[in-house]
């Protein structure tokens, strides 16, 4: 059997050559990082939760006109995605004041901020994912101003999405990160969401008992992350509800 050709390998992803022109499959691993990788962990079943949790808001962005890089999942931890340019810098859209924000600002965690605001951080591990502002963009030409002015546009939009999804399943969205991606079609240059949204990238609280269901249980040493993951698919219809909460292997429905 043929090899495929690796592409590129993250912290908590695998790309592959995809099999046509302009496609990849995105495949999810089990290991956590954070803090820069300074701490990690393999997780049993995080990929797997992920893949599918990640298929679920790509494909429901997609529904409501958000353009994605998501095309198909392909099994229990690949999907296939477009190719895209990726933007070189992480978006952040907060609703309530959390991690990084609260540490630079001073603010109580939960403190619900006035409107959502939207952050930009380089896409450098060497660097740890430094704060950027527009200015430092523009001037290292990281991205131009019509791309900004999109990037935001696109991540408020998530975040409305989102929001409401989670919402639903009473869940507080209390911040997320995107990434973004160029793609051309034809002559003409789009942007779409690509990557990842999951539980690895947004913070997800539960809104009666302020519960985290997110990397933080990881981050923190909080409990088990791939419970919490498990939590947020049965919520959201993505496993069946029969599965527990403590459930060691998640099951998933087709
Ligand atoms: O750490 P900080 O508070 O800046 O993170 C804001 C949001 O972005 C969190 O939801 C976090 O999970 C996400 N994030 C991420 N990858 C990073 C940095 C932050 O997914 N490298």
């Amino acid at each position: 059997m043929a090899r495929r050709k690796k592409i590129y390998e993250g912290k908590a992803k695998i790309l592959y050559e995809g099999p046509e022109p302009g496609t990849i499959v995105q495949y999810f691993k089990d290991d956590a990082t954070a803090f820069n990788a300074e701490k990690r962990a393999t997780i049993e079943g995080k990929g797997v939760l992920n893949n599918r949790l990640s298929e679920f808001f790509m494909k429901g962005l997609g529904q409501i006109g958000v353009p994605t890089h998501f095309i198909k999942r392909l099994n229990m931890r690949e999907q296939l995605v477009r190719q895209v340019e990726i933007i070189p810098l992480e978006v952040i859209v907060r609703n309530f004041a959390a991690g990084s924000l609260s540490t630079r600002l001073g603010l109580a965690e939960g403190t619900a901020l006035p409107r959502p605001i939207v952050e930009f951080c380089l896409k450098d591990d060497k660097l740890g994912d430094p704060f950027v502002s527009e200015e430092h963009i523009m001037a290292f030409g990281w991205a131009a101003q019509q791309d900004l002015d999109d990037m935001v546009a696109l991540a408020l939009r998530v975040n409305d999405f989102m929001s409401g999804v989670m919402m639903a399943v009473g869940i507080k969205l209390v911040d997320f990160k995107i990434e973004i991606g160029r793609v051309w079609d034809n002559d003409y240059q789009r942007l779409i969401v690509a990557d990842e949204i999951s539980p690895d990238s947004c913070r997800l609280w539960d809104m009666e008992t302020g519960q985290k269901l997110d990397k933080d249980v990881f981050r923190r040493d909080l409990g088990n992350l791939t419970d919490a993951y498990t939590e947020v698919a049965r919520r959201l219809g993505v496993l069946p509800s029969n599965v527990t909460h403590a459930a060691k292997k998640p099951t998933l429905i087709n």
